[in-house]
Protein backbone atom coordinates (compact mmCIF):
# COMPACT_ATOMS: atom_id res chain seq x y z
CA UNK A 1 0.00 0.00 0.00
CA UNK A 2 1.44 3.49 -0.87
CA UNK A 3 0.30 5.88 1.49
CA UNK A 4 -1.37 9.16 0.11
CA UNK A 5 -1.55 12.47 1.66
CA UNK A 6 -4.86 13.76 1.67
CA UNK A 7 -5.28 12.49 5.24
CA UNK A 8 -2.23 12.15 6.73
CA UNK A 9 -1.87 12.69 10.34
CA UNK A 10 -5.80 12.18 10.92
CA UNK A 11 -7.93 10.07 13.35
CA UNK A 12 -11.19 8.54 11.60
CA UNK A 13 -13.97 6.41 13.53
CA UNK A 14 -15.93 4.67 10.45
CA UNK A 15 -19.15 3.67 11.32
CA UNK A 16 -20.80 0.68 9.43
CA UNK A 17 -17.02 -0.64 8.67
CA UNK A 18 -17.78 -4.17 8.40
CA UNK A 19 -19.48 -4.22 5.19
CA UNK A 20 -20.47 -2.36 1.58
CA UNK A 21 -19.88 1.61 2.26
CA UNK A 22 -18.45 1.69 5.06
CA UNK A 23 -15.74 -1.18 4.77
CA UNK A 24 -14.43 0.74 1.42
CA UNK A 25 -14.38 4.01 3.14
CA UNK A 26 -12.31 2.74 5.76
CA UNK A 27 -10.32 1.29 3.38
CA UNK A 28 -9.01 4.18 1.07
CA UNK A 29 -9.34 6.60 4.78
CA UNK A 30 -6.27 4.15 5.99
CA UNK A 31 -5.15 4.44 1.87
CA UNK A 32 -4.62 8.06 2.63
CA UNK A 33 -2.85 7.43 5.86
CA UNK A 34 -5.36 8.23 8.63
CA UNK A 35 -5.75 6.06 11.82
CA UNK A 36 -9.26 4.57 11.65
CA UNK A 37 -11.04 3.21 14.27
CA UNK A 38 -13.95 1.02 12.39
CA UNK A 39 -17.09 -0.33 14.02
CA UNK A 40 -20.06 -2.12 13.52
CA UNK A 41 -22.62 -4.68 14.60
CA UNK A 42 -20.97 -7.32 12.48
CA UNK A 43 -17.79 -7.87 14.70
CA UNK A 44 -16.10 -11.00 12.39
CA UNK A 45 -16.85 -8.92 9.40
CA UNK A 46 -15.31 -6.03 11.07
CA UNK A 47 -12.39 -7.69 12.58
CA UNK A 48 -11.71 -8.80 9.30
CA UNK A 49 -11.78 -5.71 7.43
CA UNK A 50 -9.42 -4.05 9.82
CA UNK A 51 -7.04 -7.00 9.72
CA UNK A 52 -6.92 -6.41 5.67
CA UNK A 53 -6.30 -2.61 6.46
CA UNK A 54 -3.58 -3.66 8.90
CA UNK A 55 -2.16 -6.74 6.37
CA UNK A 56 -1.64 -3.99 3.63
CA UNK A 57 0.65 -1.29 5.57
CA UNK A 58 -2.34 0.44 7.23
CA UNK A 59 -3.42 1.47 10.83
CA UNK A 60 -6.53 0.18 11.94
CA UNK A 61 -8.15 -1.37 14.21
CA UNK A 62 -12.23 -2.70 15.14
CA UNK A 63 -14.71 -2.41 17.92
CA UNK A 64 -18.33 -3.58 17.88
CA UNK A 65 -20.72 -1.56 18.28
CA UNK A 66 -24.62 -0.89 18.11
CA UNK A 67 -24.80 2.89 16.79
CA UNK A 68 -28.06 2.90 18.61
CA UNK A 69 -26.57 2.36 22.17
CA UNK A 70 -25.97 5.38 23.73
CA UNK A 71 -23.14 4.40 26.31
CA UNK A 72 -21.15 2.10 23.89
CA UNK A 73 -20.19 5.15 22.06
CA UNK A 74 -19.26 7.25 24.50
CA UNK A 75 -16.52 4.23 24.99
CA UNK A 76 -15.91 4.10 21.61
CA UNK A 77 -15.19 7.24 21.16
CA UNK A 78 -12.86 7.37 24.55
CA UNK A 79 -11.43 4.82 23.11
CA UNK A 80 -10.38 5.91 19.52
CA UNK A 81 -8.72 9.36 21.79
CA UNK A 82 -7.02 6.79 23.94
CA UNK A 83 -5.52 4.66 21.07
CA UNK A 84 -4.82 7.25 18.34
CA UNK A 85 -4.59 10.67 20.85
CA UNK A 86 -7.53 12.14 19.11
CA UNK A 87 -10.56 12.24 17.16
CA UNK A 88 -10.65 14.34 13.45
CA UNK A 89 -13.34 12.62 11.56
CA UNK A 90 -16.67 10.56 12.05
CA UNK A 91 -18.18 8.96 8.90
CA UNK A 92 -21.48 8.01 10.16
CA UNK A 93 -22.17 4.60 7.98
CA UNK A 94 -24.23 2.36 9.60
CA UNK A 95 -27.62 1.99 8.28
CA UNK A 96 -30.48 -0.38 7.48
CA UNK A 97 -32.83 -0.67 4.60
CA UNK A 98 -35.82 -1.94 7.06
CA UNK A 99 -36.45 -4.41 4.28
CA UNK A 100 -37.68 -7.55 5.66
CA UNK A 101 -34.99 -10.23 6.48
CA UNK A 102 -37.08 -12.91 5.60
CA UNK A 103 -37.59 -10.74 1.84
CA UNK A 104 -34.50 -12.84 0.24
CA UNK A 105 -35.41 -12.18 -3.30
CA UNK A 106 -37.28 -8.62 -3.89
CA UNK A 107 -40.18 -8.95 -5.97
CA UNK A 108 -41.65 -5.84 -6.77
CA UNK A 109 -40.75 -2.16 -6.72
CA UNK A 110 -40.46 -2.07 -3.02
CA UNK A 111 -37.80 -2.59 -0.81
CA UNK A 112 -39.90 -2.61 2.33
CA UNK A 113 -43.62 -2.30 3.70
CA UNK A 114 -46.13 -0.25 2.35
CA UNK A 115 -47.23 2.74 4.78
CA UNK A 116 -50.71 0.91 5.16
CA UNK A 117 -48.83 -2.63 6.29
CA UNK A 118 -45.90 -0.62 8.24
CA UNK A 119 -45.34 -1.81 11.71
CA UNK A 120 -44.61 0.57 14.18
CA UNK A 121 -41.56 -1.46 15.15
CA UNK A 122 -40.24 -1.36 11.62
CA UNK A 123 -40.24 2.02 11.65
CA UNK A 124 -38.67 2.59 15.44
CA UNK A 125 -36.46 0.60 13.85
CA UNK A 126 -34.91 2.27 11.25
CA UNK A 127 -35.34 5.44 12.40
CA UNK A 128 -32.98 4.35 15.48
CA UNK A 129 -30.35 2.69 13.29
CA UNK A 130 -30.24 5.73 10.40
CA UNK A 131 -31.60 8.26 12.42
CA UNK A 132 -30.81 8.20 16.20
CA UNK A 133 -27.66 6.79 15.78
CA UNK A 134 -26.10 9.07 13.62
CA UNK A 135 -27.10 11.59 16.14
CA UNK A 136 -25.88 10.05 18.97
CA UNK A 137 -22.62 9.43 17.07
CA UNK A 138 -22.24 12.79 16.50
CA UNK A 139 -23.17 13.92 20.07
CA UNK A 140 -20.36 11.57 21.28
CA UNK A 141 -17.44 13.40 18.65
CA UNK A 142 -18.62 17.16 19.54
CA UNK A 143 -15.85 17.58 22.52
CA UNK A 144 -13.02 15.25 21.41
CA UNK A 145 -13.29 17.63 18.19
CA UNK A 146 -13.06 20.51 20.40
CA UNK A 147 -10.19 19.26 21.57
CA UNK A 148 -8.83 18.45 18.47
CA UNK A 149 -9.58 22.22 17.27
CA UNK A 150 -12.12 20.82 15.24
CA UNK A 151 -13.20 18.12 12.96
CA UNK A 152 -15.43 16.38 9.97
CA UNK A 153 -18.26 14.59 10.37
CA UNK A 154 -19.40 13.03 7.24
CA UNK A 155 -23.25 11.52 7.43
CA UNK A 156 -24.43 9.09 5.72
CA UNK A 157 -28.17 9.89 3.80
CA UNK A 158 -28.98 8.86 0.63
CA UNK A 159 -31.01 9.87 -2.28
CA UNK A 160 -33.98 8.63 -0.14
CA UNK A 161 -33.10 11.50 2.41
CA UNK A 162 -34.18 14.33 -1.27
CA UNK A 163 -36.73 12.41 -2.90
CA UNK A 164 -39.98 10.24 -2.19
CA UNK A 165 -40.16 6.95 -3.97
CA UNK A 166 -42.12 3.53 -3.32
CA UNK A 167 -39.73 2.32 -0.58
CA UNK A 168 -40.13 2.17 3.01
CA UNK A 169 -41.09 5.45 4.02
CA UNK A 170 -38.78 4.77 7.13
CA UNK A 171 -36.08 4.69 5.39
CA UNK A 172 -36.74 7.62 3.03
CA UNK A 173 -37.80 9.63 6.59
CA UNK A 174 -34.73 8.48 8.38
CA UNK A 175 -32.30 9.92 5.62
CA UNK A 176 -34.54 12.77 5.81
CA UNK A 177 -33.35 13.61 9.23
CA UNK A 178 -29.97 12.78 8.29
CA UNK A 179 -30.01 15.46 5.85
CA UNK A 180 -31.64 18.30 8.08
CA UNK A 181 -30.00 16.94 11.69
CA UNK A 182 -26.50 17.57 9.27
CA UNK A 183 -27.45 21.23 8.42
CA UNK A 184 -28.51 22.18 12.03
CA UNK A 185 -25.43 20.31 13.83
CA UNK A 186 -23.11 22.06 11.07
CA UNK A 187 -24.46 25.44 12.21
CA UNK A 188 -24.25 25.02 16.16
CA UNK A 189 -20.59 23.93 15.89
CA UNK A 190 -19.28 26.13 12.69
CA UNK A 191 -17.68 28.50 15.21
CA UNK A 192 -15.66 25.53 16.55
CA UNK A 193 -14.46 24.43 13.19
CA UNK A 194 -16.31 20.95 12.84
CA UNK A 195 -17.96 20.40 9.91
CA UNK A 196 -20.51 18.12 9.71
CA UNK A 197 -22.33 17.21 5.36
CA UNK A 198 -24.56 14.75 4.45
CA UNK A 199 -23.93 11.94 1.42
CA UNK A 200 -26.99 11.06 -1.00
CA UNK A 201 -25.72 7.24 -2.77
CA UNK A 202 -28.15 6.68 -5.41
CA UNK A 203 -28.17 2.76 -5.98
CA UNK A 204 -24.84 1.65 -5.06
CA UNK A 205 -23.57 -2.20 -5.47
CA UNK A 206 -23.73 -3.72 -2.05
CA UNK A 207 -24.76 -6.46 0.25
CA UNK A 208 -27.86 -4.10 1.77
CA UNK A 209 -28.96 -4.16 -2.44
CA UNK A 210 -28.35 -7.76 -3.41
CA UNK A 211 -31.58 -8.97 -3.06
CA UNK A 212 -33.25 -5.97 -5.25
CA UNK A 213 -30.21 -5.62 -7.88
CA UNK A 214 -30.32 -9.82 -7.99
CA UNK A 215 -33.84 -9.38 -9.69
CA UNK A 216 -33.93 -8.29 -13.38
CA UNK A 217 -36.88 -6.34 -13.13
CA UNK A 218 -36.27 -4.15 -10.39
CA UNK A 219 -32.35 -3.46 -11.51
CA UNK A 220 -33.77 -2.48 -15.11
CA UNK A 221 -35.74 -0.22 -13.36
CA UNK A 222 -33.40 1.52 -11.33
CA UNK A 223 -30.80 1.54 -14.27
CA UNK A 224 -33.25 3.16 -16.17
CA UNK A 225 -33.70 6.36 -13.49
CA UNK A 226 -29.55 6.38 -13.71
CA UNK A 227 -29.01 8.51 -16.48
CA UNK A 228 -25.17 7.70 -16.13
CA UNK A 229 -26.56 3.76 -16.80
CA UNK A 230 -24.31 1.46 -14.29
CA UNK A 231 -25.16 1.18 -10.33
CA UNK A 232 -22.70 3.08 -8.38
CA UNK A 233 -19.36 1.43 -6.39
CA UNK A 234 -18.83 1.72 -3.11
CA UNK A 235 -15.77 3.42 -3.98
CA UNK A 236 -17.74 6.01 -5.81
CA UNK A 237 -19.01 6.66 -2.30
CA UNK A 238 -15.96 6.80 -0.67
CA UNK A 239 -14.15 9.20 -2.33
CA UNK A 240 -17.08 11.56 -1.83
CA UNK A 241 -16.39 10.50 2.01
CA UNK A 242 -12.46 11.20 1.20
CA UNK A 243 -13.02 14.98 0.03
CA UNK A 244 -15.82 15.66 3.20
CA UNK A 245 -13.07 13.97 5.15
CA UNK A 246 -9.76 15.96 4.55
CA UNK A 247 -8.81 19.38 4.57
CA UNK A 248 -9.57 19.91 0.88
CA UNK A 249 -12.95 20.66 2.22
CA UNK A 250 -12.31 22.96 4.88
CA UNK A 251 -14.61 25.77 3.34
CA UNK A 252 -17.61 22.93 3.16
CA UNK A 253 -20.46 22.28 5.52
CA UNK A 254 -23.85 21.99 5.61
CA UNK A 255 -23.72 20.42 2.53
CA UNK A 256 -25.07 17.52 0.69
CA UNK A 257 -22.97 15.75 -1.13
CA UNK A 258 -25.20 13.70 -4.11
CA UNK A 259 -23.62 10.87 -5.80
CA UNK A 260 -25.82 9.20 -7.95
CA UNK A 261 -24.88 8.82 -11.30
CA UNK A 262 -27.11 11.73 -12.23
CA UNK A 263 -30.69 9.77 -10.56
CA UNK A 264 -32.16 13.00 -8.96
CA UNK A 265 -31.11 15.63 -11.56
CA UNK A 266 -34.35 14.14 -13.67
N1 LIG B 1 -26.26 0.70 -1.14
C1 LIG B 1 -27.00 1.72 -1.55
O1 LIG B 1 -27.51 1.75 -2.67
C2 LIG B 1 -27.20 2.90 -0.63
C3 LIG B 1 -27.83 4.03 -1.15
C4 LIG B 1 -28.03 5.12 -0.34
C5 LIG B 1 -27.60 5.10 0.97
N2 LIG B 1 -27.02 3.99 1.46
C6 LIG B 1 -26.59 4.02 2.86
O2 LIG B 1 -25.22 3.70 2.93
C7 LIG B 1 -24.93 3.14 4.21
C8 LIG B 1 -24.12 1.86 4.02
O3 LIG B 1 -24.94 0.91 3.38
P1 LIG B 1 -24.38 -0.26 2.47
O4 LIG B 1 -25.13 -0.20 1.20
O5 LIG B 1 -22.92 -0.25 2.47
O6 LIG B 1 -24.99 -1.52 3.26
P2 LIG B 1 -24.33 -2.75 4.03
O7 LIG B 1 -25.48 -3.53 4.50
O8 LIG B 1 -23.30 -3.38 3.18
O9 LIG B 1 -23.59 -2.06 5.28
C9 LIG B 1 -24.28 -1.56 6.38
C10 LIG B 1 -23.46 -1.86 7.62
O10 LIG B 1 -24.13 -1.27 8.77
C11 LIG B 1 -24.03 -2.18 9.82
N3 LIG B 1 -25.09 -1.95 10.81
C12 LIG B 1 -26.42 -2.12 10.66
N4 LIG B 1 -27.06 -1.84 11.81
C13 LIG B 1 -26.10 -1.47 12.71
C14 LIG B 1 -26.13 -1.05 14.06
N5 LIG B 1 -27.29 -0.98 14.75
N6 LIG B 1 -24.98 -0.74 14.67
C15 LIG B 1 -23.80 -0.84 13.99
N7 LIG B 1 -23.71 -1.23 12.71
C16 LIG B 1 -24.85 -1.54 12.07
C17 LIG B 1 -24.17 -3.54 9.17
O11 LIG B 1 -23.70 -4.60 10.01
C18 LIG B 1 -23.35 -3.37 7.91
O12 LIG B 1 -22.01 -3.73 8.12
C19 LIG B 1 -26.27 2.93 4.90
O13 LIG B 1 -26.50 4.00 5.80
C20 LIG B 1 -27.25 3.00 3.74
O14 LIG B 1 -28.53 3.38 4.17
C21 LIG B 1 -26.80 2.87 0.70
Amino acid sequence: MQPGPRLVGKVAIVSGGASGIGAETARLFALHSAAVMLCDSNAAAGERVAGEIVAAGGKAMFRPLDVCDEDAWTALVAAAEKSYGKVDVLANIAGISGRDPMMNIQTGQTAGPRLAEQSLANWNQVMAVNATGVFLGTRAVIQPMQRAGGGSVVNISSICGIVGSHSNAAYHASKGAVRIFSKAAAIQYAPDRIRVNSVHPGFVDTPMTKPGHANPEVAAKRLEATPLGRFGTPADIALGCLYLASDESAWVTGTELVIDGGMTAN
